[in-house]
Parts: structure tokens; sequence; C-alpha cells
């Protein structure tokens, strides 16, 4: 049997970051019969606590350490750990993040800020602390949770639009510096998906998103978790800097 892989996911208790932590974590992903997981989260301890009873498994390490995405110090730090405590890592997903949406006429400097260092910032701090060990053992997969709307634009999510425009941008640059020593970075952009972010939609908002929808539905944060893990497996090997849309034809 092939040895557990080693995956970090951040953002990892609510919505996709937790179904991306289960998705890896659940028998046979990634060609090996369990990964080992560490996520980071920044609130909710009880939410953590939970997710690891949820999935525990004496066959896999599901481990959680609050930190600061946005932090670089903080990511070395927390990275550092997980691998003493994993044996390594192999697998990274960067899923952080936050919204802070309004019209750029109403936008503070602080809401494009925060968002920017929320979804940008933090990816390039955990890329930056797990690049070292992976092209030492000249292995790595890297998956980006990018956006729908950093592809096509948004009224009133400019900061949140340029944040993901940037991790796409990030992911491609990534995956060029990175082919040779076989480590794969791709994006996955999702639609609108049933999570806390979308929960404060109004019905109208949501009507008005599900026309725009050629399935007629939002996703679920399993329907993402899934690309994510297919990413991440023996199959999809010779796939690097690509931004799969998962929206249900939103972007077609
Ligand atoms: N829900 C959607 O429709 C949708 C669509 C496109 C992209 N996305 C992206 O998917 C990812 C997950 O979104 P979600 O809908 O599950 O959102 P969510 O708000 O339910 O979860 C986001 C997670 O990120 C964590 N997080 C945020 N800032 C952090 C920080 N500074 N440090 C550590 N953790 C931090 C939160 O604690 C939370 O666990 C985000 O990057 C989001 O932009 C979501």
């Amino acid at each position: 049997m092939l040895p557990n892989k080693r995956a970090i996911v951040t953002g990892g208790t609510r919505g996709i970051g937790r179904a991306i932590v289960k998705e890896l974590a659940s028998k046979s992903c990634c060609g090996v019969l369990f990964s080992d997981v560490a996520f980071i989260y920044n609130s909710c301890d009880e939410c953590a606590e939970e997710l690891q009873q949820e999935i525990h498994n004496p066959a896999t390490k599901i481990l959680a350490f609050k930190a600061d995405a946005t932090s670089l110090d903080q990511a070395e730090a927390t990275v550092q750990e997980a691998i003493e405590k994993l044996g390594g890592v192999d697998i990274l997903i960067n899923n952080a993040g936050i919204t802070r949406d309004n019209l750029l006429l109403r936008m503070t400097e602080k809401d494009f800020d925060d968002v920017i260092n929320a979804n940008l910032k933090s990816v390039f701090n955990y890329t930056k602390a797990v690049i070292k060990h992976m092209i030492k053992q000249r292995y790595g997969r890297i998956v980006n949770i990018a956006s729908v709307v950093g592809i096509i634009g948004n009224p009133g999510q400019a900061n949140y639009a340029a944040s993901k425009a940037g991790v796409i941008g990030f992911t491609k640059s990534m995956a060029r510096e990175l082919a040779s020593r076989n480590i794969t970075v791709n994006a996955v952009a999702p639609g609108y998906i049933e999570t806390d972010m979308t929960s404060k939609l109004s019905d109208e908002q949501r009507k008005k998103l599900t026309d725009m929808i050629p399935m007629g539905r939002m996703g679920k944060p399993e329907d993402i978790a899934k690309v994510v893990g297919f990413l991440c497996s023996p199959e999809a090997d010779y796939i690097t800097g690509q931004v799969i849309a998962v929206d249900g034809g939103m972007t077609m």
C-alpha cells in the first residue's frame, strides 16, 4: 500500500474548505487509502474540534491549527509544525477567503486591503512556506481556490475580483516555475456555492444569480471538493497551470 499523502488546507472549518478536508481525508482519495490533513482556521475553536471528531479515523491524522493566513510568519510556523507532526507535506489547498462587497465609490481602503490580504497574500504565504519541502522531495500538488468572479468580474466586488484574478495569475506563474520539479499548481474557480459566504444574499439576489446559471441552481461545497480531490490524484499528474470552473455552466 502507498503511504498516506499529507495535506494542508487553509480555511478548513467551514463551507468549501470543510468539504475539501473531508474529501482528502476520505477513503481512497488521491489514489492512496487515506490522506492525513492539517487544516488552518482563524475562528471558531468548537467548529475545528467538531470537524476533527466528525472525520476521526484511526488510519488518518487530522490536525487543526489556529492561525491568521494573512501572516507569512504564522504561515511558516504553522507549516513547519504540520510537517513535523505529519512527517512532510505533499498537498496544499489554498482555500481561505473573505468578501467585503461594495461599489468602488463606497469601498474603503481597508475593504480593499483586507480582501487582497486574505485571498491573495495568504496564497503567497502558504505556497512560499511549502515549496522548499516539495522541491526537495520532487513532488507536490497545489490547488488554489479562485472564483469565476476573477474571470468575468462582478459589480460590487472589485476587491474580490482583483484578488481572485491575482490568484489565477499566481497559479499560472507557479505552475511554470515548479513544473520541472514535478509540482503541479492548478486553480478551481467556483461559481455560486451554498456556504456562509453566500448565505447573506437576499431572495431577489439569489433569483438573479440562478437565472445566470445554465444549470439553474447554486452548487454545493462537495462539487468543488471532488474536483480538488481529482487534481491531487495520480489521474491528474499531467495537468498543471489550469483554471477549472465549477459553475453550472456560468462562464462557458
Ligand atoms: N461560496 C461561493 O460561492 C464561492 C464562490 C467562489 C469562490 N469561493 C471561494 O472559496 C473559498 C471558500 O469559501 P466559502 O464559501 O467556503 O467561505 P466561508 O466564509 O464559508 O469559509 C471561508 C473560510 O476561510 C477562513 N478564513 C478567512 N480568512 C482567513 C484568515 N485570514 N486566516 C485563516 N482562515 C481564514 C474562514 O475562517 C473560513 O473557514 C474562498 O476562497 C472563496 O473566495 C467561494
